[in-house]
């Protein structure tokens, strides 16, 4: 009997209100018709707001030593480990087709790696190699670089780790011996890696690549003030008119899966949880990370990944004064991949318009495996 009393009174607001808006409805909608402006191609031409271009996209290359190497990555089906001779081929055939940018990701064999990824800083490693050849060979494409750690260190985190206090590893591991305080240390939840070491070896990273002919480099570790180091590295070696692409807003995300495949980069222990960010959070500690960065001196910023992060790509890129770019990551590009192979989606279609949704959400442009396939589809 109470329930029906609260209710009535209610259902006759709804009613009330209902016929109200039919009202509206029926005097002014009535002429409204949205669709009239959906009726022809060139009218829908006209409107589209939002385009794609070949310059709005960045093809990624893993690269590795030796001579004739050409090995295709199992979950990134299209994808290739190429030495520096095949990524030169591969790059003279983009050009030609129209792609203006790459971004250079080192593979590096285990016997190369170390504690601190000290790989990375010689001069005759895979990416400076290609970086060489590709100058030499005058491609005219925009070179990139991505920073980081973790395809030269042999625990596969993103930098040098951070010495886990004595005592918390003995405690752990209830023994001493050095094994054992570095398996505890491995289980350590707070196992990360030592942010200062590794921006002081970042600066030379840089360095090394803007000699050998990278045009921008692109910090992918979430190291805090690595722009800053990065930034001071390069102009104090002569290097004023390199810029920097900071991975400003990284995840710590499944999507990177295949990526881990394909560059031989998992962590050997642990995640990434403790340096990447942390899903959960809302945009606002993405455009705290952006604006860090930008003051820190990034030319641009990027957000990634890319689908699944569209409400931060809108916000970060609103909060900038830079152009802000997104990486659409390696898990996005094999799920298109599987789906199509399948014959369960139109993967034209279907990648096209989620590249729309990227620039729609802001994106100056894309870094993503599908630049080949992109370009060809746009001519
Ligand atoms: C290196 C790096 C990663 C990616 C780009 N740079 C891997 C990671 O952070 O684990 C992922 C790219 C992709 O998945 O396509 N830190």
């Amino acid at each position: 009997m109470r329930e029906i009393f609260y209710f009535l009174p209610l259902s006759g607001f709804y009613a009330a209100n209902n016929s109200f808006i039919m009202h509206i409805m029926s005097e002014l909608d009535k002429t409204t018709r949205m669709r009239r402006l959906r009726k022809g191609g060139i009218l829908r031409e006209m409107l589209a707001q939002v385009k794609l271009a070949p310059e709005h996209f960045v093809a990624p290359l893993f690269v590795r030593s030796g001579q004739g190497v050409r090995r295709p990555i199992l979950s990134m089906p299209g994808q290739f480990q190429l030495s520096p001779d095949m990524a030169l081929e591969e790059l003279s055939d983009m050009a030609a087709r129209g792609i203006k940018a790459y971004l250079l990701f080192g593979v590096v064999d285990a016997e190369d790696k170390d504690a601190t990824g000290s790989h990375a800083h010689d001069p005759n490693n895979a990416v400076c190699t290609t970086l060489r050849l590709a100058r030499d060979a005058g491609i005219n494409m925009l070179a990139m670089t991505d920073l980081c750690y973790c395809e030269y260190t042999s625990h596969g985190h993103c930098g040098p780790l951070a010495p886990v206090p004595e005592r918390t590893a003995r405690r752990k591991s209830g023994r001493s011996s050095a094994a054992a305080v570095r398996r505890a240390a491995a289980s350590a939840d707070h196992t990360t890696v030592d942010n200062d070491a590794t921006i002081a070896q970042l600066g030379l990273q840089a360095v090394l690549h803007a000699k050998a002919g990278a045009d921008m480099v692109a910090p992918s570790g979430m190291m805090d003030h690595a722009v800053a180091a990065i930034r001071a590295a390069l102009d104090s070696s002569g290097y004023q008119d390199t810029s920097i692409l900071s991975y400003a807003v990284k995840y710590a995300s499944g999507f990177y899966g295949p990526f881990r495949e394909a560059a031989e980069s998992p962590p050997q222990f642990g995640d990434r949880r403790g340096y990447q960010m942390d899903f959960r959070r809302d945009s606002r500690e993405a455009v705290r990370e952006a604006c860090l960065d930008v003051r820190e001196g990034a030319d641009m910023v990027m957000v990634k990944p890319g689908m699944a992060y569209l409400d931060i790509l809108s916000a970060v890129s609103q909060a900038v004064d830079v152009p802000c770019a997104v990486y659409q990551v390696s898990g996005e590009y094999a799920m298109f991949k599987a789906a199509a192979q399948a014959g369960w989606i139109d993967e034209k279609q279907c990648v096209l318009e989620i590249m729309h949704a990227f620039r729609r959400a802001g994106a100056a442009f894309i870094i993503t495996y599908y630049a080949s396939e992109i370009v060809e589809w746009l001519r």
